[in-house]
C-alpha cells in the first residue's frame, strides 16, 4: 500500500457499525480507500447508510456523509470481504460471568471470515485483546491451511471523540514479521500522525495497562471520597485543598461513577492474565462498583434508612457525561439497589428516547441522585435532597489567605473573597 492516499485500496471493517469500527471506517474512506463496513446489526447498517451515526459521536454525521459521498457503504454481506486489501476486526471483547475473557467470541468471528484471507490480505485486529490472543491467532493461521498478513493495531480513543482522536493519537502497530508490520504501518500511516512499533504481547499489555491505570485512578478518588464522607468529613473540601496550587496533584481525579464497556473489563482481563494476582485491579473494581451501593445508602440515610414507597429520581443513565451509551453504566446498579429497598425509581437522560421528562422526575421525586453529570444538568438548582457523588453541585469555599512572603504588608484575609 504505497500511495499518497488509499485510493485503489479496499478496506473492510468487521464490526464496522460499532463505536470503534464506524469512526475508523469513516477515516479510511476519507483517506481514499474503498471502504465497506460489515456488521450483523441490520438497524445500525441502515442508520449508517442513511448518513447518521447510530450513537453519539462528536462531528460524526457530517464526516459520515462526506465519507458516503466518497463511496463508504455499510452492509450485512460478508462477501464484501472478497478482494479486500485489508480486513480489520473491531468486534466486542467482553469478559464472562467469571470475569475471564470470552475468547471464543473472538475466535468464532475470526474463523467465520478466514475464507476471505489470501497471502496478500492484511488482517488487522483492532479490538482490545487478552494478552496472547495475537500469538494464538498467528498459530491459528499457520496451522489452519490459509495465510494472511496479521497485525494488531489497538484502538485507544475516548468514546464519542474518536473522529478527533484518530487524527491525533499515535498508532501502536505490532506484527510477527516485517512485511506485515510494514503493510499495517502504511495503512494506519494514512490516518494517524505517528506509528509506534511493539511486539504483539507488548501491544496487548499496553492497551490493558493504560485502561487499568485509568480505572485505578478513578478508584483511589472514589475510595478517598467514601472514607471522608463516611467519617462525616466533606471530601470536596479535601479535594480542593489537595489540588490548590499543588502541581503534583494536578492529575488528581474527582470521584464519580467509573464504568462503561472498557475500563472494568480491561482491568479484569489484565487480572485474569496475571492469574488473579492483580490485587490493585480487583480492589479498584470493588471500590468503583461499590460507589453505586454507597450512593444507595446515602439516599436511604436521607429518609432515616427507610426507602419503601419513596420516589427517587435518577439524573443520567449513560455511563459517562454527554454520551448516550448505557453499556455497563452504574446508573442501573443504583436503580436496582434502590428498587430492592422498595423505592420507586424515575429516571431522566437527555440522550435516551424513552426517558421520563426532566421536570416530571424533579417534581415527583422525594430525592434525586446525580448519576451522570451531563452538561444539560449544569444550570439546575435543587429544592429536593440530592445525592451527588461527583460534587457537581457542591463546591465548598476553600479558605485561603496570603502569606507574608507573597505580600509582606497583607493582613490575614481570604484570598478568594
Ligand atoms: N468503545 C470504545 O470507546 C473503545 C475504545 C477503544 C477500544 N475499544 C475496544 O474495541 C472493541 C469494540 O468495541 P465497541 O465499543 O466498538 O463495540 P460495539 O459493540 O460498539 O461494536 C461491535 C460491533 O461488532 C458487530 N458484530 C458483532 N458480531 C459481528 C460479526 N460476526 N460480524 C460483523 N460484525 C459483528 C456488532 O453488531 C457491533 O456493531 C472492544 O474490544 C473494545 O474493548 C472500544
Amino acid at each position: 500500500m504505497s500511495a499518497s492516499n488509499l485510493a485503489g485500496k479496499k478496506v473492510v471493517i468487521i464490526g464496522g457499525c460499532g463505536h470503534v469500527g464506524l469512526p475508523l471506517g469513516v477515516k479510511f474512506a476519507l483517506a481514499g480507500a474503498t471502504t465497506r463496513l460489515v456488521d450483523i446489526d441490520e438497524k445500525a447498517v441502515a442508520t449508517v447508510n442513511s448518513g447518521r451515526f447510530p450513537f453519539l459521536e462528536k462531528g460524526g454525521d457530517a464526516q459520515l456523509r462526506e465519507a458516503i459521498d466518497l463511496g463508504l457503504l455499510a452492509t450485512t454481506d460478508a462477501e464484501e470481504c472478497r478482494g479486500a486489501d485489508a480486513i480489520v476486526f473491531v468486534i466486542g471483547t467482553p469478559v464472562d460471568e467469571h470475569l475471564n475473557p470470552k475468547l471464543s467470541a473472538v475466535f468464532t468471528i475470526f474463523d467465520a471470515y478466514t475464507k476471505y484471507f489470501t497471502e496478500d490480505t492484511l488482517v488487522v485486529m483492532r479490538s482490545t485483546l487478552y494478552p496472547g490472543t495475537m500469538e494464538h491467532l498467528h498459530s491459528r493461521i499457520e496451522n489452519g491451511g490459509y495465510s494472511a498478513r496479521l497485525a494488531f493495531c489497538p484502538e485507544r480513543v475516548s468514546q464519542g471523540y474518536a473522529l478527533d482522536e484518530i487524527d491525533s493519537l499515535p498508532q501502536i502497530v505490532s506484527a510477527f514479521d516485517d512485511a506485515s508490520f510494514q503493510a499495517a504501518a502504511e495503512l494506519f500511516g494514512h490516518i494517524a500522525p505517528t506509528i509506534i512499533r511493539l511486539s504483539a504481547l507488548e501491544a496487548e499489555m499496553t492497551k490493558l495497562m493504560a485502561n487499568s491505570w485509568r480505572y485505578l485512578e478513578f478508584a483511589i478518588a472514589n475510595q478517598f471520597y467514601m472514607i471522608a464522607e463516611s467519617k462525616g468529613v466533606d471530601f470536596f473540601k479535601i479535594f480542593q485543598a489537595i489540588r490548590y496550587d499543588y502541581p503534583r496533584a494536578k492529575g488528581y481525579k474527582a470521584p464519580g461513577f467509573a464504568a462503561g464497556p472498557c475500563l472494568f473489563k480491561d482491568t479484569m482481563q489484565l487480572a485474569s492474565f496475571f492469574d488473579n494476582q492483580f490485587a490493585m485491579g480487583h480492589s479498584a473494581m470493588l471500590v468503583n462498583e461499590g460507589l453505586a451501593s454507597f450512593a444507595v445508602e446515602r439516599v436511604a440515610k436521607i429518609f432515616g434508612g427507610e426507602l419503601w414507597g419513596k420516589n427517587v429520581g435518577l439524573l443520567g443513565m449513560a455511563f459517562k457525561p454527554n454520551n448516550d451509551d448505557i453499556r455497563e453504566s452504574l446508573s442501573f446498579k443504583v436503580k436496582k439497589g434502590l428498587e430492592f429497598k422498595g423505592a420507586n425509581v424515575l429516571w431522566h437522560d437527555p440522550y435516551l428516547e424513552d426517558s421520563t421528562p426532566l421536570e416530571t422526575v424533579r417534581e415527583k421525586s422525594d430525592a434525586l441522585v446525580l448519576c451522570t453529570p451531563h452538561s444539560d444538568y449544569e444550570s439546575l438548582t435543587f429544592q429536593k435532597p440530592l445525592v451527588d457523588v461527583w460534587g457537581t453541585f457542591h463546591q465548598p469555599e476553600l479558605e485561603v489567605f496570603p502569606g507574608k512572603k507573597s505580600e509582606p504588608e497583607a493582613n490575614l484575609r481570604l484570598v478568594n473573597e
